[in-house]
């Protein structure tokens, strides 16, 4: 925590490293994730977006609703006055939305922290904006080395990855004092996998200061292994301790195997103790990787902040601290419960 939280903001983050998880949760959210659109520029292939499975998303997310405005930020914010940072993400691009950098500008007058994750295809159009903005960091989803291919799994034109690469350049080039801090994430897809070598040269070339390499969230089927990093894959687990053991200019985060048929959680999902998603129409997450927005998870509107404790909160949680089963199966595959 940086010295310039307010009094409030302090005792809820000690609040809640020094509590205990259980499935009521004593301190409010650390962090809120704002989903503030619906809009894309992009339609990546493995998105919740496209994703069948979910009642929300599904099909390219067609119910398309108006984006998040500074007021709106500002009325969902009120209910959490404790947390001290906001992420700009959700299932949408965050630098398509007009009142971007108003809601962040109002967040850094509260002594909050903001960051982005983007797809980056909007940076070159906004970079000024971004480069004043005082993100702590921000996340560029690159997830492909070349033109032909980014065009393939994200639908776009082959142009629009050289934009994006341009644009990381440029922010690299002319930040001032090493801020943001610069990250590039790629959704680690088997196909990709042989390939990290060159993903760590290109982040390494780009002088970026993270490295964030994610397995993949089969959304269309969470019991289908097929596209995952599994720790029964004996070829993934050797190569990568050998790639762990090789040193870099680059920070990398890599990315965390999943054991197949796995029958209870390892590990607690911690987010579900530090971290709350909330939309433009106060629908709040699921959680913090594979359940979107939606009313069935809690509206803060008509919840107030007791969303944070309401009974789909307290049960998920319930699942991880007793350990016996998972609740859900998206649970099962996912990165977060894992050995
Ligand atoms: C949902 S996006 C939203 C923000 C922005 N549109 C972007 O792509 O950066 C947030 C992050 O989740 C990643 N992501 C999306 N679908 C995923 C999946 N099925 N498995 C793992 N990561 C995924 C994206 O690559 C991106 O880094
Ligand atoms: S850019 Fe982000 S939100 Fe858009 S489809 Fe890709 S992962 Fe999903
Ligand atoms: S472990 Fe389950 S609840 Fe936690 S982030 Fe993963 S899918 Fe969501």
């Amino acid at each position: 925590m940086g010295y310039c939280y307010s009094f409030p903001q302090l005792t809820n983050y000690f609040k809640s490293k020094l509590g205990k998880h259980s499935s009521l949760c004593n301190n409010e959210p650390l962090q809120i994730g704002l989903y503030l659109t619906d809009r894309c520029t992009l339609s990546c292939s493995w998105c919740l977006r496209q994703s069948p499975s979910s009642d929300n998303y599904g099909n390219g997310f067609e119910k398309k609703r108006d984006d998040i405005t500074l007021e709106r930020a500002k009325e969902i914010l009120s209910f959490f006055p404790k947390a001290g940072h906001v992420n700009f993400a959700g299932f949408g691009e965050p630098l398509m939305v007009n009142d971007l950098f108003r809601i962040n500008a109002e967040f850094k007058k509260r002594q909050m922290r903001t960051s982005i994750i983007t797809n980056g295809t909007l940076l070159l159009d906004r970079l000024n904006e971004v480069l004043q903005a005082n993100f702590k960091y921000i996340s560029i989803s690159l997830n492909s080395l070349d033109a032909k291919n980014y065009a393939i799994i994200c639908g776009s034109s082959e142009n629009t990855f050289y934009n994006v690469l341009k644009g990381i350049q440029l922010l690299v080039e002319r930040r001032k004092s090493s801020k943001p801090r610069v990250h590039i994430s790629f959704v680690l897809t088997r196909d990709l996998f042989n390939r990290t070598p060159e993903i760590v040269k290109l982040a390494q070339e780009l002088h970026v200061d993270c490295l964030d390499l994610h397995n993949v969230i089969s959304h269309n089927n969470y019991n289908d292994y097929d596209n995952v990093l599994t720790t029964d894959d004996k070829e993934v687990a050797a190569k990568i301790s050998e790639w762990k053991n090789q040193k870099y200019t680059v920070h990398i985060n890599w990315p965390t195997l999943v054991k197949k048929g796995l029958e209870k959680p390892v590990r607690i999902c911690k987010p579900l103790w530090n971290w709350l998603g909330i939309d433009m129409e106060g629908n709040t997450a699921g959680c913090h990787k594979a359940m979107g927005t939606d009313k069935k998870y809690g509206n803060i509107f008509k919840e107030g902040n007791n969303v944070w404790n309401n009974d789909f909160r307290k049960n998920l949680r319930k699942s991880f601290v007793d350990g016996c089963n998972f609740l859900y199966d998206c649970c099962r595959t996912c990165v977060v419960g894992q050995p």
